[in-house]
């Protein structure tokens, strides 16, 4: 059995810790989905397009397995995308109790909606603090976000800041 996983996210932009998820889920299924999901509840800093671009070289540069697609998705809900690709589970990164609070919800709804499990994996400790909305808050007001995010981030959040 060929056995699809996706990692669904806002990615905005995704971080060191999106990166080590990512890695050791592409390990556990054959086809690994890097989902970008537009999140209506969050004011983006990328565009969905950048973000995807972000992810497919960050990917590319920690030559992480060749068996993980990056995707967008926009219309519909999340298990719509996982019946249409024949993923069967969703897999989520949690670092605190608090994202195990705001994940559990929407594992049960996914499960009941269209029968999509949703695994959880614990972070490396070297990642557990970092969250994209950190490196948002550090970049925006010039900070060096380098150390929690790949190096294509980092490049590409510096330009906009060191050029004006
Ligand atoms: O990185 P984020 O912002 O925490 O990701 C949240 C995301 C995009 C995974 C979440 O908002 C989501 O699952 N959106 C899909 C909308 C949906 O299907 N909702 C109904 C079931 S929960």
């Amino acid at each position: 059995m060929h056995r699809i996983a996706v990692v669904p996210g806002s990615f905005d932009p995704i971080t060191l810790g999106h990166l080590d998820v990512i890695d050791r889920a592409a390990g556990l299924f054959d086809e690994l989905h890097v989902l970008v999901v537009h999140n209506p509840d969050k004011t983006a800093l990328l565009p969905v397009a950048q973000r995807v671009s972000l992810i497919e070289k960050s990917i590319a540069d920690a030559k992480l397995p060749d068996n993980i697609r990056v995707m967008s998705w926009s219309v519909g809900l999340l298990v719509d995308y996982c019946t249409d690709v024949g993923a069967s589970v969703l897999v989520k990164g949690v670092r605190s109790q608090l994202d195990v609070a705001y994940e559990t919800p929407m594992a049960i709804v996914n499960r009941n909606l269209a029968g999509v499990e949703t695994i959880f994996l614990l972070p490396d400790p070297a990642h557990a603090h970092v969250s994209s909305s950190l490196v948002r808050q550090v970049a925006s007001l010039g900070g060096d976000v380098s150390p929690y995010v790949p190096t294509a981030v980092s490049e590409y959040l510096q330009t906009p800041f060191t050029e004006s």
